[in-house]
């Protein structure tokens, strides 16, 4: 949430700054900002609305200096407006942008308000410039201030601050939103995530939390949360392909769901030999780890959640092992039941969810025996923190709608429960099923693709519909899930999921000729009873949609229409269903003429709580 870049150069930094927020835009796009150092004055241009509008007014006023800041926002406290958008200024010296919730913002804020200090936003960030101003008074170096300042915040932030008087450095501090610094010859940047500074750098230090650095143009500077100086290391950026590019696509989710064979491809590369899933898949001490393993505890969110509901099915019937799946936002606030022998895996494209993170960390103080992530984001807080990473090749994912992370999310997750089963006892035969599974899943993939023009002409029928229902069985229903999510987030009709079961018991009720229902059927030992519960949807009055293999013998006909998905194995289906329902939500939007990339109210990665 929120995109921060910073930058202490000798040339204009402007350009390299917005530049730096419109590959964060995913971060937050409800309003920009941009605040420079120039012959001892601090200036700021901020808009409402995209980077695009920022970019618009610099261009018409453009700001000049060598050292400065630059935000895109996500409205946590006060609307999106301009006086609410960031960078905020202290008496026109201190300049801040932040990432996060200060929680004590409150009583901050009439604590300064009583030394004198005038607010001009309702955002809790103000509290922090006014903090290090007042700081300033009684320290000798902006870095010390900001030390001060951060002692007395309570929440989360990762926040940069300038000095109108002193354009030789930036202050950086992390507790609970990311942060990494990117090293040029002579200059240095900062950010939220490194996608910002590739087109600048590709070496970068990941701030740890409560670390506070000093960076000017030749020295970056880094003291942990007791003050000590400390190295954080360095290296060279994994990120392969530069995202910031949508080339011949209309939207980053097409193209985001057209780089799915090969994001699988990539994943699986050197993880799979003679039959076998490599415990090395999993990081390099994972064979020890995963010794012993009994159950399986997944934790995460939204879609990512939605993978490890689907993994929960072939942990528990491949693996053999017990397996629960809970939305971490829950778990991190109620006391649940460890078993013995625990594996605690959270699922993640950014590594960064606030919740997801905070579920990590009582799990790791409750003593579960490992913990793992499968992650999208090389150098991320979850995976630093995890005891083991199984790194998702999916590349950059910008559309808000996740849509690649999905797929390469339930492809590790296969991986996991060949691993899983296999120091569980699972026959070499089921190991050698599942990794010739894994192996042809890129090209099942281009042939699913190959339902897109289809599926263009059926999102036609739902311009006029504002519900819909997703109906699947077993591993199915999360895929159901997963439809019903991304039909909701990208063209904002409303849409649920259920096990097709559950359907007599409530939601029949709904059903008439203004509800469009989707059914995920590919042949497995629930296509019958799949088929009965059609049939209580037809004779309702229903309207179907129904997404099946060409063998299960669905027909179309006034009721219901029919999609053939390409024949393929219990082990991928899951993954291969999902393909048509991300092109039936993409089309529908594209009908609707919503943002498909970065739909209202919504962003990428939700580092608050
Ligand atoms: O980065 P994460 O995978 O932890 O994000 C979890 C959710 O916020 C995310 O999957 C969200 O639900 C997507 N926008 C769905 O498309």
């Amino acid at each position: 949430m929120c995109g921060i870049v910073g930058a202490v150069a000798q040339r204009d930094v402007a350009e390299i700054l917005v530049e730096g927020l419109r590959r964060l835009e995913y971060r937050g796009y409800d309003s920009a900002g941009v605040a420079v150092i120039n012959d001892g004055e601090l200036r700021t241009t901020r808009r409402v609305g995209k980077v695009q509008e920022l970019s618009a007014a610099l261009d018409d006023s453009p700001l000049v200096g060598g050292t400065g800041i630059a935000h895109t926002r996500w409205a946590t406290h006060g609307e999106p407006s301009e006086r609410n958008a960031h960078p905020h200024l202290s008496s026109g010296d201190i300049a801040v942008v932040h990432n996060g919730i200060i929680e004590n913002h409150n009583k901050l804020r009439e604590m300064l308000k009583g030394l004198g200090y005038a607010f001009t936003s309702d955002t809790d960030t103000e509290v922090i410039c006014h903090l290090v101003h007042h700081e300033l008074k009684s320290h000798d170096t902006l870095l010390t201030a900001v030390q001060a300042t951060v002692k007395q915040l309570e929440g989360a932030y990762g926040t940069v601050v300038i000095d109108r008087t002193d354009s030789d450095r930036m202050i950086v501090a992390r507790s609970g939103s990311p942060l990494v610094i990117g090293f040029g010859l002579g200059e240095n940047f900062v950010a939220s995530d490194q996608l910002a500074l590739l087109p600048v750098t590709r070496s970068f230090a990941f701030l740890e939390e409560g670390d506070v650095a000093e960076v000017t143009r030749r020295t970056v500077s880094i003291f942990d949360i007791d003050g000590n100086a400390v190295e954080r290391e360095v290296k060279e950026s994994e990120v392969t392909h530069d995202a910031g590019d949508k080339g011949e696509y209309r939207h980053y989710m097409l193209k985001e769901i057209y780089e799915q064979p090969r994001a699988i491809a990539h994943t699986l590369e050197g993880r799979i030999a003679s039959g076998t899933v490599l415990d090395s898949a999993f990081g390099e001490n994972a064979a020890e780890f995963l010794k012993d393993i009994k159950h399986v505890q997944i934790i995460a969110c939204g879609t990512s959640y939605h993978a490890g509901m689907a993994a929960r099915y072939w942990l528990e019937d491949w693996a053999g092992v017990s397996c629960n799946v809970e939305i971490a936002s829950e778990f991190r606030y109620r006391k649940s039941h460890m078993f013995p022998n625990s594996l605690l895996v959270t699922i993640s494209q950014s590594g960064e969810t606030a919740d997801t993170l905070a579920a990590l960390r009582l799990a790791k103080e409750m003593g579960y025996k490992a913990t793992m992530t499968i992650c999208n984001s090389p150098g991320s807080s979850l995976v630093r923190e995890s005891d083991m990473a199984y790194m998702m090749k999916a590349g950059a994912e910008i559309g808000v709608a996740s849509t690649k992370a999905f797929t390469v999310q339930l492809a590790g997750l296969l991986m996991l429960t060949a691993v899983v089963g296999r120091h569980n006892g699972m026959s070499e035969e089921m190991q050698a099923k599942i990794t010739q599974s894994l192996q042809s899943m890129p090209a099942k993939v281009e042939q699913a693709l190959g339902l897109d023009d289809a599926i263009a002409e059926l999102a036609e029928d739902f311009a006029d519909k504002h519900h819909a229902l997703f109906l699947g069985r077993g591993d199915q229903y999360p895929i159901a899930m997963e439809g019903a999510l991304k039909l909701k987030e990208i063209s904002y009709i409303h849409a649920e999921a259920y096990a097709s079961g559950e359907l007599k018991h409530g939601p029949l009720a709904l059903i008439d000729a203004d509800m469009p229902v989707i059914v995920v059927a590919p042949n497995n030992e629930l296509l019958e009873k799949l088929k009965s519960n059609v049939e209580e949807v037809r004779a309702r009055g229903g309207l179907m949609y129904v997404f099946a293999d060409v063998d299960a013998e669905f027909e179309s006909d006034d009721t219901m229409k029919v999609i053939q998905v390409p024949h393929c194995d219990e082990f991928m289906a899951a993954l291969i269903y999902t393909i048509p329902l991300q092109l039936l939500s993409y089309h529908v939007a594209l009908i609707k003429g919503t943002d498909v990339d970065q739909p209202r109210n919504l962003a990428k990665s939700v580092t608050v709580e």
